[in-house]
């Protein structure tokens, strides 16, 4: 089946999401929006400035769904406010509102947005492959990030690893002395990895490395030396491909049915996205504690079997080299999906979907997904003290031949964390331990952000571009999923219609602040249950 794409120009698709941000963090708490008609009106309160969007339809919850044009008030006139603009406007606000300047924001909206350009102009045509073309479709990526598609470097550097290009290419294998390798986990997973690569020599075992990632650290002294002494060869491109999933730096290799999860020394949306050795470390421990729950959950995590790196002294190789294998896709029920595909608005993956063509249909559509995808999440927090970050990114969903929700997969250790108090970390290093644990109420606020605001919001909206009238009911149904934890205060809060936590990329990028301290801001509960009086 071959689909063709709504159309995406990186001008709209920039704009789009500085405004989202701006209005989810900025304007929206501070009382600054009105909806009017077939508009948003949004005021930058410091700036003076005055913003107009198109809007498809009343908000319903966290999210109004914006469109062009986007203009800003002159006088009595609405006149054209293009992207680059936006950008200078939202910097201005937050420098006022925070009384400090941030002289990275502007390059990194303009790298995104001469990324997303490149992108565009290099993508080539889908392969018949539903889940890869999933995975590869984010070509406008975070829709509340004020740079989602920055990276460093010149796309010539990167285009050929970008997922949004469909490209595939070739990991590259180093062989490694095995008393220089380092590795934690179940080893013979990597024996069945090995088994697609070159033969190594004798007393060596295989490290596969991202080509991009190997020429980042093509400076280090230490790497440089290894290799000019013989103690890492270099065997050259591997015999196998490897497909660019959503993360980018986390690859598929379909012939083995296995993913790499390999560092990338480049910022991408918040993080740079290097193993640290803590997480590597953190993703064994939780790799051992995670089976049972899910098999209860009857549910699926991707299971992260083991690690390799190497020894060479030097922390910043260790981590650079360290890889994190993980599960395929191949024992999943149905065709796995990844949620994000689903949830953009730039996609046709929703609009394929037969349930999809009729409003009763697409109603059940939605049960059957957040049938799926909420009670794991909520049972793993509430019955486990698990932190799950079910984001649209971290979750496939498996549909039948129909395209019904059949089981939902969730992945990503590095973000998955244990609520403190409720498990013993007292075998692991301390740096370990302190990475793995959120205190509970962090913890639940990731957990509610992640499932409702990033993810349920957003696929929610989009069914609902397909079927405006049925926004409200969508979320009824919702409601009944959550209703069957009620038992746990969070949850009866959650009914009640506490606000949501929403997380504030654009304050975050401005303040420059680790993901992990990112910033939250209450938004509108769309899970409220009627009033009582
Ligand atoms: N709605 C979304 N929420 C979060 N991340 C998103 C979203 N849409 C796109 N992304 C992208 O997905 C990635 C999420 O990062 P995350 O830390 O979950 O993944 P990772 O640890 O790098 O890799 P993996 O998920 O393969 O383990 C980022 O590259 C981000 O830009
Ligand atoms: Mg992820």
């Amino acid at each position: 089946m071959l689909l063709t794409e709504p159309g995406i120009c990186a001008d709209d698709a920039t704009s789009t999401a500085l405004l989202n941000c701006l209005i989810r963090e900025v304007c929206a708490p501070e009382q600054q929006v009105w909806p009017d008609g077939a508009h948003l009106v949004a005021r930058l309160p410091r700036a003076g400035v005055v913003l107009r969007t198109g809007l498809a339809r009343p908000p319903a919850g966290p999210t109004y769904r914006l469109a062009p044009p986007y203009e800003e008030k002159r006088g009595d006139e609405w006149i054209a406010a293009p992207w680059d603009r936006l950008a200078n406007l939202v910097a201005g606000e937050l420098e006022l509102a925070t009384g400090r300047a941030n002289p990275e924001f502007l390059t990194q909206v303009d790298d995104s947005h001469s990324a997303m350009a490149a992108i565009l102009a290099a993508r080539c045509g889908p392969l018949d492959d539903r889940y890869i073309d999933s995975e590869q479709s984010l070509v406008a990526g975070h829709r509340f990030h004020p740079s989602p598609k920055s990276r460093q470097g010149s796309p010539d550097d990167w285009l050929q690893y970008a997922p949004e290009t469909r490209n595939r290419f070739r990991p590259h294998w180093l062989a490694v002395p095995e008393e220089l390798i380092a590795e934690e986990g179940t080893p013979e997973a990597f024996a069945d990895l090995e088994a697609y690569g070159p033969p190594p020599p004798p007393g060596h075992g295989l490290l596969p490395v991202h080509p991009w990632q190997f020429s980042l650290m093509a400076d280090n002294p230490v790497l440089q030396e290894a290799m000019a002494r013989g103690r890492l060869l270099s065997l050259g491109p591997s015999g196998t491909e490897a497909v660019p999933t959503s993360s980018v730096r986390t690859v598929y290799l379909p012939d083995a049915d296995v993913f790499c999860k390999f560092s990338l020394d480049v910022r991408i949306t918040n993080c740079v996205r290097k193993n640290a050795w803590y997480e590597l470390a953190g993703a064994m421990a939780l790799n051992d504690l995670l089976p049972p729950i899910f098999k209860e959950l009857d549910s699926t995590f991707l299971a992260e079997p083991a690690y390799r790196s190497t020894t060479l002294a030097d922390r910043r190789l260790f981590e650079g080299l360290g890889v994190i294998l993980r599960q395929g896709i191949k024992g999943l029920p149905g065709t796995p999906l990844l949620a994000g595909a689903l949830a953009d608005p730039y996609t046709t993956f929703l609009a394929d979907i037969p349930a999809l063509s009729a409003p009763d249909s697409a109603q059940a559509w939605w049960d059957a997904y957040v049938a799926q995808v909420a009670p794991p999440v909520l049972r793993a927090y509430l019955d486990h003290g698990v932190v799950l970050e079910p984001h649209l990114q971290n979750v496939l969903i498996c549909v039948d031949a129909e395209g019904m929700p059949v089981h939902a997969a969730f992945r990503d250790l590095e973000g998955t964390k244990l609520t403190a108090g409720r498990w013993d970390l007292a075998h692991l290093p301390a740096r370990v331990a302190e990475s793995l644990t959120y205190a509970p109420d962090r913890g639940w606020n990731r957990v509610i952000y992640c499932l409702v605001v990033n993810h349920l919001t957003e696929i929610a909206a989009a069914v609902a571009d397909l079927h405006p009238s049925l926004e409200q009911t969508l979320w009824r149904t919702a409601r009944k999923h959550f209703a069957d934890h009620d038992h746990h205060p969070q949850v009866r809060a959650l009914l009640a219609g506490v606000p949501l936590p929403a997380k504030a990329n654009l304050r975050t990028r401005w303040s420059r602040a680790a993901d992990r301290g990112a910033a939250y801001v209450p938004v509108p509960n769309p899970l409220t249950a009627p009033r009582p009086l």
